[in-house]
């Protein structure tokens, strides 16, 4: 039930900080140690490639888990486009293990890819919030997100979950390694969830600077570098599908090769900053964007922030910043889409899930 709240959307950006408490409860023992099915750790045991495999958002959540895997756990991990990888798929390694992320456990998409290499005998493990649902079914394994269910179309506490889960799952592939990753997980996990009540808290702040960046305009864009490039692309998906502004999410050092054609007088682009080695970088993009006219927001994390900055989030483990950063493009998107008075929770042309490949 959406309750007090005007739409599910809104509840569901607000769910956050309870669906990360409680997959810090689930995915913890007693003892306070991370806690994943044994049949799971065996999988990854086993493996030495990981292949992710997902659609939309889900796909861009796959992007983030892609760091925890390669940086803490030292395994090398692909990320694919389900309806790609079906037709195009890669030169496999010898052990792979595919992980399908899919907030429904239903997309048509990944589960072609799911027959496919079923048929070849590889071993799957299926990240969804549905207990109970084809690809959770059909997989070898399944972790389920406990975000609760998602009702509106545009997804926002499934992505949040499903990178909670991944740093989770890759923590515990990097203990098994005997690898140290030097992060007390579930207590940065704490602190991710105290930085997305802070967002919250701040939503009519975020409405503002809707005001101010995005009334009027017909296009936007998202630029970032590393984790903060994985970022944009889901704001711009975010903005795309339910306010119907034309958005791409961009990496800010590729922009200058050509798309910075785009720019004119008043052209918003968003830059996210969050990672300090490339923090010089993407403000220096900003710079550029901004000489040629673009109405700049630039969203930091405390300790890289700067005068001007439209907004700053809470500083959190720099691996994490998605979790939270993310948080400010779904209340972006949100209100774009109110203030132009489209149906936030059931945007045109799209379905919950899509079960057609
Ligand atoms: C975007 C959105 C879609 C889904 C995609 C995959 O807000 O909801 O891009 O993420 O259709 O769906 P699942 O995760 O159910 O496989």
């Amino acid at each position: 039930e959406k309750g007090t709240y005007d739409h599910y959307m809104l509840k569901e950006i607000n769910d956050q900080p309870a669906a990360m408490r409680k997959i810090i409860q689930e995915y913890q023992d007693e003892a306070g140690n991370l806690k994943i099915d044994s049949s799971i750790i065996e999988q990854l045991n086993n493996s030495d490639r990981i292949y992710i495999i997902a659609a939309g958002t889900s796909y861009h959540a796959g992007l983030i888990g892609k760091e925890f895997f390669e940086k803490w756990a030292g395994v090398p991990t692909e990320v694919h486009v389900a309806s790609e990888f079906v037709y195009n798929t890669p030169l496999l390694s010898e052990k792979p293990l595919f992980i399908f992320i899919s907030q429904s456990g239903e997309t048509a998409d990944s589960r072609a890819v799911l027959v496919d290499i079923k048929k070849r005998g590889h071993k799957s493990l299926t990240v969804t919030n549905v207990p109970g649902s084809t690809l959770s079914r059909e997989a070898d394994e399944t972790l389920i997100l406990h975000a609760g269910p998602e009702i509106a179309v545009a997804s926002t506490k499934a992505y949040t979950a499903q990178i909670a889960v991944l740093s989770i799952l890759a923590q515990v592939a990097a203990r098994e390694l005997g690898r140290d990753t030097g992060i007390e997980l579930m207590k940065e996990l704490a602190k991710v969830t105290t930085a997305i009540t802070a967002i919250i808290e701040d939503a009519p702040k975020i409405e503002a600077i809707v005001k101010d960046y995005l009334e009027t305009s017909r296009n936007a864009f998202f630029i970032g570098r590393t984790l903060d490039y994985y970022v944009g692309l889901e704001g711009a998906l975010k903005l795309k599908e339910i306010s119907y502004i034309q958005a791409e999410g961009f990496a800010g050092g590729e922009l200058k090769h050509g798309t910075i054609a785009l720019i004119e007088e008043g052209t918003p682009v968003f830059a996210l900053t969050t990672q300090e080695k490339v923090n010089l970088n993407i403000r220096g993009n900003a710079q550029e964007v901004a000489a040629r006219g673009a109405n700049v927001c630039t969203v930091s994390m405390e300790g890289l922030d700067q005068e001007g900055d439209a907004y700053v989030i809470p500083r959190v483990h720099s691996s994490l910043t998605a979790l939270v950063s993310v948080v400010v493009y779904q209340f972006v998107s949100y209100y774009a889409a109110l203030h132009r008075g489209n149906d936030v929770d059931k945007p045109r042309n799209l379905a919950k899930s899509v079960t057609v490949e």
